[in-house]
């Protein structure tokens, strides 16, 4: 077989996206015939090298897997061990190939999470050229006004950052709580929470229902399946 990039090789075995195993390699979590490596552009031959990650012995995968998962609130996003806490891949156990989440909801955030064993595909549904529009269910504390929608909308500043535009509409609500739609195209950390406590209207519980063409649907919280084909060929359109 042809030399390929380490990062890539991981991307492909299904062991993470192509972003986070030059984040394992740059830690010296990888090992190349027994020899830890750092170095980001290393080549290997899947047919000749050894990949190590964390101990374990890496091998690509054949079949690929893409999974829909209406993540519950409680559960980390992460493949990684994380000591007795609950994560998705706890909800995703009938299947037997390693997949990983396609980037990450918080914590206390529900809905519609994507998870793989595709590194292109984790890459191409990640990466910020492709812009792949996010839309969240907010609710949230007191009414806001239609100024504070257009604000939401126009781009807000979340303390480092200024969030670029995007649409923001109200659902419904009374003065007390009201349910509000987001939709942004970026995703910085905690981007929506930050966004409607920056305009006074902290979130009381969020919820993703689209990522680019895929909706979530009536999937019930804490179950998972399959993409369909047409599916997954819009997400890579
Ligand atoms: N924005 C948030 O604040 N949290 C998420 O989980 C996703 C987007």
């Amino acid at each position: 077989m042809q030399e390929i990039r380490l990062q890539k090789f991981m991307a492909n075995a299904g062991v993470c996206s192509r972003r986070h195993a030059e984040e394992m390699i740059a830690e010296g979590k990888v090992k190349v015939n027994g020899k830890t490596v750092t170095e980001l552009g290393t080549k290997i031959d899947p047919d000749y090298d050894k990949v190590e990650v964390g101990g374990e012995l890496i091998r690509l995968n054949e079949k690929k897997y893409y999974i829909m998962l209406n993540k519950p609130s409680g559960y980390i996003t992460t493949a990684q061990d994380t000591h007795g806490r609950h994560t998705v891949m706890d909800l995703v156990t009938e299947l037997s190939a390693r997949i990983y989440p396609v980037g990450r909801l918080d914590a206390d955030t529900e809905g519609l999470l994507l998870l793989t064993n595709d590194g292109e595909f984790a890459n191409h549904v990640m990466h910020p050229s492709k812009n792949m529009t996010k839309v969240y269910i907010a609710q949230v504390k007191g009414m806001p006004s239609l100024a504070t929608l257009k604000t939401l909308a126009a781009g807000v500043d979340i303390g480092d950052y200024v969030t670029r535009p995007g649409k923001a509409e109200l659902v419904k609500g009374n003065q007390n709580v009201s349910t509000v739609k987001i939709e942004i195209g970026e995703g910085k950390k905690r981007q929506v929470r930050r966004m409607l406590d920056a305009v006074g209207h902290p979130v009381i519980s969020l919820k993703r229902v689209q990522i680019g063409p895929i909706m979530l649907g009536n999937l019930p919280l804490g179950r998972w399946r399959h993409l369909r084909e047409e599916e997954i060929n819009r997400l890579v359109r």
